[in-house]
């Protein structure tokens, strides 16, 4: 089998580190891929958003299968454009993708079908909603309808801060178009999770649950980023919770969508808050998560590509998924400045004294080649990821190997996994 893999980040190296391994698959294809995924893949030139140029690469090469691993091209209806064009692909139509693509959207589905989240109201104009603000008088949370990079989302103490984030958002139009329109939600205090269900527009075949670290800094403070670690299995979700989310979220999700005439295919990717022992939703994605991916991929023992045609032929038969024993941690190592102004093109030592370790994968998101070594390119840099038999140590081979590689500015939290370990 031929597979194209669309994107360049840290997931997208994990997603050819694990499907390369398949001894169904003849070659993998990145597009455009990055010069690291290049040592395991074949890349082409095209960029992820470029639909034309992925469409036409997917017809020369005649690929077998093809994933999208950002949800921008997803969004914008690549898979669509590649389904038409006769192609086996494994990512969600534009019409599914609105669980990601707005906020709104997933929220008015959660509450047409019964799927736990909190309580909201919706609102276009500044007034309406400064007038939710003073009438809820405490905490919140403010949300852009449409994609923001992960930056849409203002979690706010008291009224104050709500007021600035609806100005910031309905008035100084900080996200531009995905602000038009506005969610202001209740704030739940519990405790995150990440769980992921491989979909075949039918049915859900979930993933063990993961756990993301948003926040910059350790000890969870500072703005928002894509995501400095991830590990799992997250221990907050035993067996119980596990089917409790299957039935209350994921199922439902699913069957509301087919039913609803945008059957849902790919990764559906629910952000839950557990509250006293209830799962409830904050947010849908329609994508492998980066960096949850690629603590997931190192500890999925069975071969991802039979599990990734059956679910895009809408033919999933399996209801569990085969895991490695222990546990798998992925360490974001970012540049200084990061999720602000960062400056880029910095050497980077000790990757190979990194990979030494065999439990050890160095997961690529923001590098590139200059002569014989890598150079930084982006804010999040690389996704140290081990595997062990218990969260400890992976935790222990992941920093250890991290501790290994340095550039000027180079950056990561230290407590990663910390509620596990
Ligand atoms: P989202 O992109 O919607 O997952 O939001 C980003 C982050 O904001 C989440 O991972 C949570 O930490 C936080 N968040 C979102 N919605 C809520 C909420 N209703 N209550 C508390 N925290 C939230
Ligand atoms: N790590 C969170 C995300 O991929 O959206």
């Amino acid at each position: 089998m031929k597979v194209l893999v669309v994107g360049s980040g840290g997931r997208e190296h994990a997603l050819v580190w694990k499907i390369a391994k398949s001894p169904l698959v003849s070659q993998v294809i990145a597009a455009p891929g990055s010069d690291a995924i290049g040592h395991i893949a074949q890349c082409a030139p095209i960029a992820s958003d470029d639909s034309d140029g992925q469409v036409a690469l997917a017809k020369k090469e005649a690929v077998d299968l093809v994933v999208i691993g950002p949800e921008m091209p997803i969004t914008a209806g690549l898979a669509d454009r590649l389904t038409e064009a006769g192609l086996l692909v494994f990512s969600p139509s534009a019409k599914a993708a609105q669980l990601e693509g707005s906020k709104i959207f997933a929220k008015e589905f959660m509450v047409r079908h019964g799927i736990p989240t909190a309580g909201f109201s919706v609102h276009d104009t500044i007034e309406t909603a400064l007038e939710e603000v003073d009438r809820r008088s405490g905490p919140c949370v403010v949300k852009a309808d449409g994609l923001a990079a992960g930056k849409g989302v203002i979690v706010c103490r008291d009224a104050g801060e709500a007021r600035q984030a609806v100005r910031e958002m309905l008035g100084e139009r900080r996200f531009g178009s995905a602000g038009d329109r506005i969610i202001i939600e209740d704030l739940l205090q519990g405790e995150e999770a990440s769980v992921l269900a491989i979909c075949d527009g039918k049915q859900a075949l979930p993933l063990i649950a993961a756990q993301d670290h948003k926040a910059a800094y350790d000890g969870d403070t500072g703005p928002n980023t894509g995501g400095m670690g991830a590990y799992a299995p997250a221990p907050l979700v035993d067996s119980a919770m596990a089917q409790r989310i299957a039935d209350q979220v994921l199922i439902k999700t699913v069957t509301g969508m087919a039913a609803e005439g945008s059957p849902f295919k790919g990764v559906l990717y629910a952000g839950l808050m557990i509250v006293n022992g209830e799962p409830s939703v904050l947010e849908f994605n329609v994508r492998f998560g980066d960096p949850e991916c690629q603590p997931l991929m190192a500890l999925l023992e069975e071969d991802l590509v039979p599990v990734l045609v059956a679910a895009a032929k809408g033919e999933i038969t399996q209801d569990r998924l085969q895991w490695h024993d222990g546990a798998a941690m992925c360490v974001v190592m970012a540049s200084d400045g990061y999720p602000g102004a960062y400056s880029k093109g910095h050497a980077i030592s000790g990757l190979d004294r990194a990979a030494e370790d065999p439990d050890v994968t160095v997961f690529h998101a923001g590098t590139a080649r200059a002569g014989d070594q890598f150079v930084t390119t982006g804010g999040r840099v690389l996704g140290v990821t081990a595997r062990a038999s218990d969260i400890g140590t992976a935790a222990q081979k992941a920093y250890s190997a991290a501790d290994r590689i340095n550039w000027k500015g180079a950056r990561m939290r230290r407590d990663i996994g910390h509620r596990a370990v």
